[in-house]
C-alpha cells in the first residue's frame, strides 16, 4: 500500500487546477443507468471511487470508455438489476445506484451498505421515501430488494433531514416515473443541482429550487447527453487549508466561488487574505493562523462536514483555542488521534473538538483513518517540522486526484512511495 512522504516547512506558491467533483461524478455515473443511449461526462476525476462506479456500470451491462477526464457510458443494453456485495463494498456511495437501477429496471437488489469509518451511515430516509412512493422493499439476509409495485403518479416526500444521498436516490428513482414528485427539505448541496443538470441534459425534467424543494416531472425516456461535472469544492478547500497552514500564496483555478461563501469567513478569521473571481480563488497567508472560535458543520449552505478535518489540521497550529462541532456524522474525529501523534493538542467530547493551537507540529508516521481525515494529515505534514509519512493512502485516493502532484506543483516537498502489498 502506498504512503505519502512530506518534508514539512515549505511555503506554498503557484496555481492548482482543481479536479472535477467526486461527490457529483458518482451520482452522475449512477444516473447514466437511466439513459437509454450514450452519456458523455467531462471533467470526471481519476479516483478509485470513480473506478468502483465504472465497475458497477460494467457489471450492470453498460459499455464504459474513458479518455483523459471524459467518461463515455453506453447504457442501451443494461441487463442486470443486482449489485453483488463485493462491488457494493468497494465504494461507500454505491447506495445511490439503488434509485437509478429502480428507475430503469423497476427492481433492484443491493447488499446493505454497513457502517463505515465515519460512523453509521443509515439509509432509513432513502428507504422510507421509496416506500412512500410505492416501491416494495424487503431487507433480509443483508440484502435490500426493491420493486416497483405500481406506476408512480404523484408524490410529495418531506425529508426529516436534508440527506444528500436520499435526495439523489429519490430524484433517480422518479426521473422516469409517470407523474410529479416533489421533495421538500431536500439537500441543497451544489452536487444536487449538478445531478439535475445532467439528468435534464438527457431529457428529464427536474427543477431544483433554492430553498430545498426539488420538483421531478417524470418523463418516459432519457437519451443521449453530454455534461461537464462541477469543480470539487472539497478538494479546493483542502488546498486552501494547506496554504493557510503552511503559508504562501496560491491560486485555485476551475472553482465556483459561490460554493465557498460559508467557509471563506473561517479562513479570514484565521488571518488569511482571500480574493476571488467567479472561477478562481486566491489565498495569501504570511503568518501563523489565528484560532477560529466556532465552526459547526451543517448541511449546505453551512460549513461542510467534508472540510472539518483539513480545517482542524490548519488550526492545530493556530495561536489560541479553536472549537469545532461536528453535527453531521457522529464519528468523524478519527484523524484526531493521528494529529496528536504529530504534537497537536486536541480534546474531543462527543461531537465537540477543542483544539489548543501549538507553535509547531512535528513529523511522524501516521495512518489515514478515512478520506478527509487522510487529507488533514497531509495538510498537517506540510507544516510539521521534519518528515511525515502518511500511510493508508488508498483512503485519500478515493477522493483526491494525485494529491501529491497538486501540492508539489505549488512547492510542497511531497512524494508518493509505492510499497509492495504485503
Ligand atoms: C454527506 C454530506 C455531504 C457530503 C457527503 C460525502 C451533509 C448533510 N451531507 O452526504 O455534503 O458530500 O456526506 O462525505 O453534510 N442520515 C440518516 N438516515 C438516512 C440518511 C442520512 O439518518 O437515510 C443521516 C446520516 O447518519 C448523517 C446525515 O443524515 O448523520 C447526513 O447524511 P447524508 O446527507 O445522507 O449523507 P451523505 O449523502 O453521505
Amino acid at each position: 500500500m502506498d504512503s505519502i512522504i512530506i518534508r514539512g516547512g515549505r511555503r506554498l506558491g503557484g496555481e492548482i487546477n482543481v479536479q472535477g467533483s467526486k461527490n457529483s461524478s458518482l451520482p452522475i455515473l449512477a444516473a447514466t443507468v437511466l439513459v437509454k443511449g450514450i452519456s458523455v461526462i467531462h471533467n470526471c476525476p481519476y479516483l478509485t471511487d470513480v473506478d468502483a462506479a465504472i465497475e458497477i456500470l460494467r457489471h450492470l451491462g453498460c459499455i464504459v470508455k474513458r479518455e483523459n477526464h471524459t467518461v463515455t457510458v453506453d447504457s442501451r443494453f443494461v441487463s442486470r438489476y443486482e449489485i453483488p456485495d463485493s462491488l457494493m463494498r468497494e465504494m461507500r456511495s454505491s447506495i445511490v445506484f439503488l434509485g437509478s437501477i429502480l428507475g430503469r429496471m423497476g427492481q433492484a437488489v443491493l447488499s446493505s451498505p454497513g457502517g463505515c469509518e465515519i460512523g453509521l451511515r443509515p439509509i432509513d430516509l432513502h428507504l422510507s421515501s421509496l416506500r412512500k412512493l410505492g416501491f416494495a422493499i424487503d431487507e433480509t439476509g443483508g440484502k435490500i430488494s426493491c420493486r416497483k409495485q405500481k406506476t408512480l403518479t404523484e408524490g410529495i416526500i418531506s425529508l426529516s433531514f436534508p440527506s444528500v444521498g436520499a435526495t439523489e436516490n429519490i430524484m433517480l428513482a422518479c426521473a422516469l416515473s409517470g407523474g410529479r414528485t416533489v421533495i421538500l427539505n431536500a439537500a441543497r448541496e451544489p452536487e444536487i443541482s449538478d445531478l439535475a443538470a445532467f439528468l435534464n441534459s438527457a431529457g428529464c425534467r427536474i427543477e431544483v429550487g433554492s430553498q430545498g424543494t426539488v420538483v421531478i416531472d417524470g418523463v418516459k425516456r432519457a437519451g443521449d447527453c453530454e455534461h461537464t461535472v462541477i469543480p470539487d469544492r472539497i478538494a479546493a478547500l483542502t488546498y486552501l487549508c494547506a496554504a493557510g497552514a503552511a503559508g504562501g500564496d496560491i491560486l485555485l483555478k476551475n472553482v465556483d466561488f459561490s460554493d465557498f461563501l460559508s467557509v471563506i469567513p473561517v479562513f479570514e478569521a484565521a488571518g488569511c487574505t482571500v480574493q476571488s473571481e467567479k472561477n478562481t480563488v486566491r489565498l495569501m497567508m504570511n503568518d501563523r493562523p489565528k484560532a477560529v472560535r466556532d465552526i459547526r458543520t451543517m448541511p449546505y449552505p453551512g460549513f461542510p462536514t467534508d472540510a472539518q478535518a483539513p480545517v482542524m489540521a490548519m488550526v492545530s497550529i493556530a495561536r489560541g483555542t479553536s472549537v469545532i462541532v461536528e453535527n453531521i456524522f457522529e464519528s468523524r474525529f478519527k484523524h484526531v488521534g493521528e494529529l496528536k501523534k504529530m504534537g497537536a493538542k486536541i480534546n474531543v467530547e462527543g461531537r465537540v473538538a477543542v483544539i489548543d493551537g501549538v507553535r509547531s507540529l512535528y513529523g511522524a508516521h501516521v495512518e489515514s483513518p478515512d478520506l478527509r481525515g487522510g487529507s488533514a494529515l497531509v495538510v498537517a505534514g506540510l507544516v510539521a517540522e521534519g518528515i511525515t509519512t502518511v500511510g493508508c493512502v488508498s483512503h485519500i485516493d478515493r477522493g483526491y486526484e494525485k494529491i501529491e502532484d497538486c501540492l508539489k506543483s505549488v512547492g510542497a516537498d511531497i512524494e508518493r512511495q509505492a510499497l509492495p502489498d504485503s
